[in-house]
């Protein structure tokens, strides 16, 4: 199947064209090559340029300068002449990213190209997980099917890969997972001699681009592939068995960075099955991955789903903090916790997970979802940048100096992840504007400092060249997206309105009477999550002041107050409007804004290939009548609960 460039278009920039630049690069190496490979592609598409190849200076020099960071970069062009150095070879190939990115923003003649940038990397780790499963699907995936797997084999479409790598490593992705963290059937077999040749080529392509790859692991491989009776972290045998499976994985696959697990959580094997610690499982695996320089990452989704809705203690927010908080320091060297932005689960809206500030002597990321599961499923847009961005500032207060998630997540075995958004769509991610967010949070993940309004200007521009109505519409829509995906669905932190195992759609109760601990609380007195002291006291995992703002409604964050508390409906918030009355507004805004959406897409008709467009136009669409399906369940859920009508005397629909 053929598909798009993303933003590595490089389509012609009007009135800039140029006959002829030179090249010149000083050392050899697969990085490097793919790296000048990238600005020939790059100018020649821009500039209708042929670039050559030259011998000692060139318009433009590459070149490894150790002094620099390992994968940070500096680029100079004025006049004509451009330098691009990196600390290593990815470095330069970032640089040169860099150069090609700036080109286009500025859309001037190669002479009149100005730019001093020099950067490095805000984190060490910048990963994306997928979720593919062996037999071709994806767990949460909503742009086709996987292009890894098909049939419990591993596809190896080289065009296509080195392409997905060119992608990545133009906004600074060094590393992905491709196989789901839920390892069953055929996946617990990737580590095995069925899959190495092929798994050898990946790490040939991704590793050409910087990318490095990462399996998940299922924890009871022992048992499932060694037969052994148990998969207890702490029995010599097991131990034994991880060291020599680790000797022969990396005998065969060197270039490999080592193995995510999801462990106790959801059904999924784990320590705690033989009454051992998560830092007992994921310090067993990191000694036999330690002689090849191998990683663990440990997720921390760890939590009963088995739950008893009267038992108001047992709080699933809680979880994470609690199972690994005690464990803070006991990790190896080569272990890094993977932790969710909020402790449920990618609402539109969650407090930011208190573990991540709280754990001093571990390494850790922070896990995203650019996979749209609660968030419009790659059917309506939604633009997590601006989400992203509050994570990265918010302020644990966890630290005397600087306590914010951006500062957390800097330094050795530190970084991001993003659950990814990508499959085999034409378009790699079904809605053509979800390519922002895997554009957006490479970049946001190199460097934290990058503002969520820039970074939609330059993915707007490389995608769709200098097309002005094209990137005012759709800045305007990008930029107001998530709130308005907010407020037609679940109001002021509450979450989890949607229709259950799919999780698309508004269904206010899906979750209401089930054990996943995912409840709203809704009843006849009024609305959210007690997580006060009188509640969960969930609250009190956060340091001061955090835990006392949140602990009273008074104080509490709007936006999160019914995440903390369970408050009447005729409560009112600052705007002097109850909370009822707010459900209803927001969600007649909402879906007013996402109405307005639609027209403005339509009038972008001629501004579009003709294909986008039509994607595009189905798309919002959609939205415009599925916001309506939602602004009307939830709307007439409340009325019926509370017998109050809209204070505007709008019709609510059944
Ligand atoms: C969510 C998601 C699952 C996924 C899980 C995880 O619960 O719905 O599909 O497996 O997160 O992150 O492990």
């Amino acid at each position: 199947m053929s598909y798009t460039k993303c933003w590595l278009a490089y389509a012609p920039m009007g009135g800039c064209h140029r006959e002829r630049l030179t090249l010149a690069c000083m050392e050899a190496g697969d990085v490097l090559e793919a790296a000048r490979d990238e600005l020939r592609r790059g100018l020649e598409g821009l500039y209708g340029a042929s670039v050559e190849t030259a011998a000692g200076h060139g318009d433009i020099t590459l070149e490894v300068d150790p002094a620099l960071e390992g994968e940070g970069y500096r680029v100079t062009a004025d006049s004509g002449r451009c330098a691009i150095a990196g600390g290593t070879p990815v470095g330069v190939l970032y640089g040169v990213f860099a150069l090609l990115r700036a080109v286009q923003l500025q859309a001037c003649p190669w002479e009149q190209v100005r730019l001093e940038e020099e950067k490095n990397p805000s984190s060490c780790l910048r990963m994306l997980n997928h979720w593919d499963n062996m037999d071709g699907s994806i767990e949460r995936g909503y742009a086709g099917n996987s292009f890894f797997f098909r049939e419990d084999a591993v596809l190896v479409d080289e065009k296509r890969l080195t392409d997905y790598a060119r992608m990545l490593a133009s906004v600074g992705i060094n590393a992905i997972v491709i196989n789901n963290v839920n390892v069953k059937n055929a996946a617990t077999w990737l580590i095995t001699p069925r899959y190495f040749p092929q798994l050898r080529q990946y790490t040939r392509i991704l590793g050409r681009y910087g990318v490095k790859l990462y399996l998940s692991v299922n924890f009871a491989a022992p048992m499932e592939l060694g037969g052994l009776p148990s998969a207890d972290p702490c029995d010599a045998a097991v131990l034994r068995w991880w060291k020599e499976k680790a000797a022969e994985v990396w005998a065969e696959l060197p270039l490999l960075g080592g193995f995510l697990v999801k462990a106790d959580s959801e059904g999924r094997p784990g320590p705690f099955t033989y009454g051992r610690t998560q830092a007992d499982g994921a310090n067993m695996l990191a000694q036999a991955v330690e002689p090849y320089g191998g990683h663990i990452i440990w997720r921390c989704f760890v939590y009963n789903c088995q739950q008893d809705w009267r038992d108001v203690k047992t709080d699933r927010a809680c979880a994470g903090y609690n199972a690994f908080m005690p464990l803070d320091g006991q990790f190896r060297e080569n272990v890094t916790l993977q932790i969710k932005n909020g402790p449920m689960d990618f609402q539109v809206r969650e407090p930011v997970s208190p573990l991540i500030g709280s754990l001093r002597h571990t390494h850790i990321i922070v896990e995203f979802q650019i996979a749209q599961e609660y968030t419009g499923q790659q059917r309506h847009v939604c633009y997590l940048m601006p989400w992203f961005r509050e994570i990265l500032d918010t302020d644990l207060k966890t630290r005397p100096d600087n306590g914010t998630v951006a500062a957390l997540i800097r330094g050795k075995g530190n970084g991001m992840a993003a659950v990814a958004n990508t499959g085999d769509d034409e378009n790699w991610t079904g809605h053509d504007l979800a390519a922002a967010n895997l554009y957006g949070f490479g970049r946001l993940s190199y460097d934290t400092s990058l503002s969520p309004q820039q970074i939609a200007w330059e993915w707007l521009r490389q995608t769709f060249g200098q097309n002005p109505p094209v990137e005012q519409t759709l800045h305007q829509i990008l930029m107001r997206s998530w709130p308005v995906y907010e407020k037609y669905t679940a109001p002021l932190g509450v979450g989890w309105m949607v229709n259950p195992n799919h999780h698309y759609g508004p269904n206010v109760d899906g979750y209401e009477y089930s054990r996943w601990g995912c409840y709203h609380r809704a009843s006849f007195d009024g609305l959210g999550i007690d997580r006060s002291p009188t509640g969960s006291d969930y609250c009190h995992q956060y340091a001061e002041p955090l835990a006392s703002l949140y602990a009273s409604a008074e104080t509490c964050p709007e936006e999160l107050l019914l995440f903390f508390h369970h408050l009447p409906y005729d409560y009112r918030l600052k705007s002097g409007k109850t909370i009822l009355q707010h459900i209803y507004d927001t969600h007649f805004e909402g879906a007013e804004e996402a109405a307005a959406f639609y027209d403005a897409v339509l009038h972008l008709k001629p501004y579009l290939d003709e294909a986008v467009f039509a994607r595009l136009e189905a798309r919002f669409a959609h939205q415009k009548a599925h916001a309506c399906e939602w602004r009307d369940v939830i709307n007439t859920y409340f009325y019926r609960k509370t017998g109050i009508p809209d204070g505007r005397g709008r019709t609510i629909y059944p």
